[in-house]
């Protein structure tokens, strides 16, 4: 496996794979990786012949008050677990590789992103998509993995893709949880025992609406009630529950047609993202 620190090599690399007829696979990532991550590197190699994953804790979409420095990172433990998994390429740039002291050119989605986390992160997508665009101009990938834990970045990046016609397919994969339920995050290492403990409330309470919804019950303060007052009954305080079309991301009042329910909630100092698609 290579370790590769320039958009110069990373190209070659592609290029180099692409004449030899060879398709590639890309993962992006933020380091310190979990058993989430490489679900998704087994789908790229499902759906391509070599995978490139790229490990960049992207400073553009981190907000002033947010945890850019306390990010964990761990790229020797990245690195062998990818090599495990039969990773062909690790893009690991350094920030001054990614950008420039005048950097001043961003990618902006502007139908998506006024509500859920865009409405709770100012400017967290425009980071996203425009670090999204310049690993894809480095990796120069035909299949592009994300996933549904991140359901409104995958739906930001969908579009993206499709307005900006990049020639790449793009994958959505499921959710992978804990075996208590938690959906795996990078982010759970900031909880400490007593909070991970009290966080399950957040896959209890979705699950719980599921059943609900299964029963016949559609509407969405219902649901969204139920879901936010087990949390708040387990000490989390809710950024947001709500529930959204599948196509648009506008809220919905009854979940006849195909929504999802996306909760954020901080536990203690650590603001966790999950969701249930329901319809
Ligand atoms: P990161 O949070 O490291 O996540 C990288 C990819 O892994 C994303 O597509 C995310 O949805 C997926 N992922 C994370 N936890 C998952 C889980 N439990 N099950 C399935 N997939 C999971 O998302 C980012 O990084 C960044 O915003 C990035 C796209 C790399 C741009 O900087």
């Amino acid at each position: 496996m290579q370790v590769i620190k320039t958009i110069a090599e990373m190209q070659q690399f592609s290029l180099n794979c692409r004449r030899n007829g060879q398709t590639v696979g890309f993962v992006p990532t933020m380091g310190f990786l979990h058993e989430g991550h490489l679900s998704l590197v087994d789908q790229a190699k499902n759906e391509s012949d070599i995978v490139v994953v790229s490990i960049f804790v992207n400073p553009t979409q981190f907000g002033p008050n947010e945890d850019l420095d306390a990010y964990p990172r761990d790229f020797e433990r990245d690195e062998s677990l990818c090599e495990n998994r039969g990773v062909a390429a690790v893009f690991y740039p350094p920030v001054d590789q990614m950008y420039d002291d005048n950097f001043s050119t961003w990618v902006e989605e502007t139908a998506l992103t006024n509500t859920l986390c865009g409405e709770s992160r100012p400017g967290h997508f425009r980071g996203v998509t425009t670090v999204v665009t310049k690993l894809f101009n480095a990796v120069l990938p035909d299949v592009a993995v994300f996933g549904q834990k991140d359901a409104q970045q995958a739906m930001v990046l969908r579009r993206m893709v499709r307005d900006l016609n990049f020639p790449i397919k793009m994958i959505v994969a499921p959710i992978v949880r804990e075996s208590d339920g938690l959906a795996m995050s990078s982010r759970n290492k900031y909880l400490s025992n007593d909070e991970r403990q009290r966080a399950l409330s957040i896959n209890r309470s979705l699950i719980s609406a599921g059943e609900l919804f299964k029963n016949g019950e559609t509407s969405a303060s219902v649901l969204i009630d139920s879901i936010g007052s087990e949390i708040a009954k387990n000490g989390g305080k809710v950024d947001y529950v709500k529930a959204v079309s599948q196509d648009t991301l506008q809220e919905v009042e009854s979940l006849e047609k195909p929504s999802f329910i996306a909760v954020a909630a901080f536990f203690g100092k650590t603001r966790l993202i999950d969701n249930i698609f329901l319809g």
